[in-house]
């Protein structure tokens, strides 16, 4: 089984990209839900934490914009990383392995609203390509062979 790097993201990477840039703030939002599929609460404490903005302000913007989902798109929200190293290393075959175990496309919910599936763009771990973020948790290294495990670990957790 892959290793499992951590259970709250890392968004550092993303606002030292953006912190001082115009925008900065509804940049860093963009690019945390094209990374999770929405944007977590836990995230917007630390961006609220690491940008030195009060996390009224964020919830703000993210429900002035239609755009920005509070709620993941399904119970588990799948993210395969398609940047350059991952691409390289296999992520194209790991959205094809995933779509068709769960019945969907990419950019879909399952009709149970279960998974969500997505691809999404470099997260920041790139010496552990193949990435796929599993409900905010990266995994590295991650191989065809274990979707079916992982899509089954995610029903199990359900379960309990
Ligand atoms: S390309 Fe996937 S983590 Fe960077």
């Amino acid at each position: 089984m892959s290793e499992q790097l951590s259970s709250a993201p890392d968004i550092s990477r993303t606002v030292k990209k953006w912190l001082k840039k115009r925008g900065s703030l509804i940049m860093a939002l963009h690019e945390i839900q094209n990374t999770f599929g929405y944007v977590p609460r836990s995230v917007s404490l630390q961006l609220a934490h690491l940008m030195d903005v009060p996390l009224a302000r964020i919830y703000e913007v993210l429900t002035f914009y239609n755009y920005f989902r509070l709620d993941p798109p399904g119970k588990n929200t799948i993210s395969v990383c398609m940047g350059t190293a991952c691409y390289l290393k296999g992520a194209p075959k790991l959205v094809e392995a995933f779509a068709e175990e769960l019945g969907v496309q990419e950019g879909e919910t399952t009709p149970d609203g279960q998974f969500f599936l997505q691809s999404v763009r470099c997260v920041g771990c790139c010496g552990l390509a193949p990435v796929v973020v599993v409900n905010g948790t990266v995994m590295s290294k991650v191989d065809v062979s274990q979707v079916k495990e992982i899509i089954a670990s995610c029903m199990q957790k359900e379960e309990v």
